[in-house]
């Protein structure tokens, strides 16, 4: 691989130009999950906008306590200390804004134009191009810190994806710098996270609806050990998915995971 295209933090900050998201850079060639690192130094009192790239993990995170795989330096696998003055139950608007920020950057720097399925997972042709777990620590009433933990497939191959997994080189035909990736990533993440604290999340879930796959389609929801099954009908200004059930009862989802069915 050429230098240039390895997520150094100097390659990655050089005309950044982001006020807050990667303020701070750190790079890893191996770790066991840049989620449990960026954990451990919020928990230290880290400043937000703290970013930690690895090339490979030993123990990727997914959701739901699945695991992430990724091959060694194909993807963006990065980690982001958050710390907004918002109430825990909110925090699900997080991690759907970082999926507005996914599609974005992915669209300037590929052209490509891809799905969001609820909450937060990329797709392209139906295939999972991007996962992301948000993490916090939390009181009841006071959020201390939260971690979005980004994993984007760049430039793998799909048959060293697990299945039901491409790239966007895959999707793109052609390989993506990574470094310029990982740079628009994080100046629109710096937009849209300023546009979250200034109270705008009304913006971003109407964006996030643009790309929405999900909205219009049959689905199964699995939240807190329930089953939803139905038409899912959008998002909300919380950022909680609705189902409207065959027997006619909407249900609001804000948490959990959602299986598409044939419509
Ligand atoms: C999912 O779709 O289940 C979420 C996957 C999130 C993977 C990223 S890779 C960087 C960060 N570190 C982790 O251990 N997980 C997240």
């Amino acid at each position: 691989m050429k230098k240039e295209d390895k997520l150094f933090p100097d390659e990655i900050a050089r005309g950044l130009g982001t006020r807050r998201i990667g303020r701070q850079i750190l790079s890893y060639e191996e770790i066991n999950s840049t989620n449990d690192a960026v954990f451990r130094l919020g928990e230290q009192g880290m400043a937000e906008g703290l970013c930690v790239f690895a090339e490979h993990q030993k123990k990727g995170r997914g959701r739901m306590g699945r695991s992430w795989a990724s091959p060694k330096g194909k993807g963006v696998l990065v980690s982001i200390l958050l710390r907004p003055l918002m109430p825990p139950l909110e925090i699900s608007k997080v991690t759907l804004m970082a999926a507005v920020s996914v599609v974005r950057a992915i669209r300037r720097v590929s052209g490509l134009t891809l799905g969001i399925k609820w909450p937060n997972d990329v797709l392209g042709r139906d295939k999972k191009v991007c996962g992301i777990l948000t993490e916090m620590s939390a009181e009841l009433d006071r959020v201390n810190f939260v971690v979005i933990g980004i994993g984007v497939n760049v430039n793998a191959d799909p048959k060293d994806l697990p299945s039901g997994a491409t790239s966007l080189k895959a999707l793109a035909g052609k390989k993506i710098p990574r470094v310029k990736f990982t740079q628009a990533l994080l100046r629109e993440l710096d937009k849209d996270y300023k546009r979250l604290i200034e109270g705008d999340f009304a913006e971003l879930a109407e964006e996030w609806e643009s790309h929405s796959v999900t909205s219009g389609r049959r689905v199964i929801a699995r939240t807190f050990g329930r089953k939803i099954e139905g038409l899912a009908t959008g998002i909300d200004e919380d950022g909680a998915l609705w189902i409207r059930r065959d027997d006619g009862l909407q249900e609001k989802v804000l948490a959990g995971d959602v299986e598409h069915l044939r419509s």
